[in-house]
Formats: structure tokens, sequence, C-alpha cells
């Protein structure tokens, strides 16, 4: 775990005020799902975006961490018997398995809707401007909500079997896990307050990366191990999704995977980015993960 892994833990630990009135099993469901691990990728990139720009990384904090909230708040009700119906999620039994599925659901609400005082904050207590702290409450309710991730999981639900096409899987990546995904560059991005060409720079990284990324959930799905990813592998058999190796083959994704990697890098390295090469790490890491 990275430095800025570390400031990332620290900040959700203490998000939610300990002066806060909050009943205590919905503190404790909440705390369970956001300390369970989980790689942190989205904040990293929050952050990185940032950087990447020579912003400040405390201003990127408060919004690495709402990332992460919604995140999680979306795996707790992926897991849920009437979604993916998981029982393992980081390492641990998924949230609904503790706490029972209402106080499950209602966690995931808590996270979702907490994310957005923790943006504010990247206002109130670092100094961002409020007009670039608007553009990223309302980028995280468009990328996160029904037009954004909601609307992923939503297609990704109704596909089940019927799939086609894989133009219809591409549109079911793009948002079910891409979309939350551009939001962090461009979230970092405007933190650092990023040019139009600059944003538009991090939205093609985002957009490809994004996409890559999700292949590879679906490669290891087939392929990964248990223990690694911390969640049962053979999930999309068993829920009978359609994926990327259901249409290519596991060959055939790693080549589509490493193809949109190489486009993501090549969308930041062309002059706008000043510091880009953490983002370029990132995208090299992820291209070669395993969990
Ligand atoms: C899993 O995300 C769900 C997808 C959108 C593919 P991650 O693989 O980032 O899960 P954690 O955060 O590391 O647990
Ligand atoms: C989950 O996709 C995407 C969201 C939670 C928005 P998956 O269902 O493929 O994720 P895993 O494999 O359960 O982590
Ligand atoms: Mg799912
Ligand atoms: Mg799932
Ligand atoms: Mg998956």
């Amino acid at each position: 775990m990275n430095e800025v892994g570390r400031a990332v833990i620290s900040g959700l630990t203490s998000s939610i005020p300990a002066a806060w009135e909050v009943p205590e099993n919905l503190r404790k469901a909440m705390e369970y799902s956001l300390m369970a691990g989980g790689k942190r990728l989205r904040p990293l990139l929050v952050v990185a975006a940032a950087e990447a720009l020579g912003g400040s990384r405390e201003a990127a904090l408060p919004v690495a961490c709402a990332v992460e909230m919604v995140h999680t708040y979306s795996l707790i009700h992926d897991d849920l018997p009437a979604l993916d119906n998981d029982d393992f999620r980081r390492g641990k039994p998924t949230s609904h398995k503790v706490f029972g599925e209402a106080m499950a659901i209602l966690s995931g609400d808590g996270l979702l809707t907490h994310a957005f005082y923790s943006v504010v904050q990247a206002g109130s207590a670092h100094g961002v401007p409020a007009e670039n702290v608007l553009a990223i409450v309302e980028e995280l309710s468009r990328f996160a909500g029904p037009a954004g991730m909601v609307g992923g999981q939503v297609a990704d639900m109704e596909g089940e079997q019927g799939l086609t096409a894989l133009e219809q899987l591409r549109f079911i990546h793009e948002h079910k896990t891409g979309d939350l995904i551009v939001f962090c560059l461009k979230a970092g991005g405007r933190i650092a307050s990023a040019t139009e060409a600059q944003l538009e720079a991090l939205e093609r990284f985002g957009r490809a990366l994004g996409h890559a990324f999700q292949i590879q959930d679906d490669i290891l799905d087939l392929v990964g191990d248990e223990g690694k990813l911390g969640k049962k592998t053979q999930s999309d058999i068993k829920q009978e999704k359609v994926t990327y190796p259901y249409f290519l083959g596991i060959d055939g994704s790693r080549a589509e995977a490493d193809r949109l990697t190489a486009e993501a890098k090549k969308a930041i390295q062309a002059g706008c980015i000043p510091y880009p090469q953490r983002l370029l790490e990132i995208a090299d890491f992820l291209l070669h993960r395993d969990h």
C-alpha cells in the first residue's frame, strides 16, 4: 500500500464525523465494507489526475474518498441476492451475509449519500473554487446515476443470456464500470483547475482504461485466483452473463485490453498533461493485474 492509499484509508476512517448521531449498526455496516480492503483504484486515479496537473493531493482526497464510497455502495448492491448473489467480496463475507439484506441496502444508501458530503469538503476545507466543486458534484451524479453506472447495471441485468452483439456489451461496460472511472480522472483534473483540452485528454484516458479494466474483470472471473481476488470466480457463468471472453475468447479479450491500454496512454502523452508518469504507471499496472 503506497502513501496515497494510506491517506485514503485514513480519510475514509474519519469520513463520518464522530459527533454525528448514526445508528450503531449502520455505522458498522458502512465501515465494514469501506474498510474491507480493495485496490482503491478510483481514489488513486483522482489523486493521480490532480497531481498530473500539479494540483494538491490534500484537496483531491475528499473527492477520492467520495468516489470510493460510491464504488463500495455499488459493490454492496451488486452482490445482493437480487443482483449477482455473491457471498464474498474483498476477502470477506458480503455485507448482506453479515448484516442482512435490509441493512446491506441501507448501508449502500448511506455511502452513496455521504459521498456528496465528502465532495463538498474539497471546497469548504481545502479551498477548491466553488464552481469546480459544483462541476464535480454534477458529474458525480451524472456518471454514477441513471445515465451512468446505475444505467449500466440495469443493462447488465437485462442483458443476461440475451446479448447477441459485442456492441451491447460495450455499452454495459462503458456505463457500469467506465463512467465512474472517467469521473475520477475528470474530477482530479477539476481539482487542479484543468483546461478544457486537459479534461478531454483525461476523459479519453479514463474511457479506454475503464473499458480495459472491466474486460480484465471478466477475464479474472474465469481464470483468476479466488484468494488473490477476494471474491468468488465463475460468478458470471453462474449468473449466465455474456462477457468479453464469451465473445472473443481469453486471448482475444487480452488483446483488446492491451489495445485499449495503449489507446489510454496515448491520450495523455499528446502533450497537454504536464506530469503524466503516475497515470501511465497505473495503466501498465492494471494491464498485468491478478486481482
Ligand atoms: C470491482 O471493482 C467491480 C468492477 C466495477 C469491475 P474493483 O476490482 O476495483 O474492486 P475493489 O475496489 O478492488 O474491491
Ligand atoms: C460490477 O460488475 C459493476 C458495479 C458494481 C457497478 P461485476 O458484477 O462484474 O463486478 P464483480 O465481478 O462482482 O466485482
Ligand atoms: Mg454485476
Ligand atoms: Mg458482481
Ligand atoms: Mg465481474
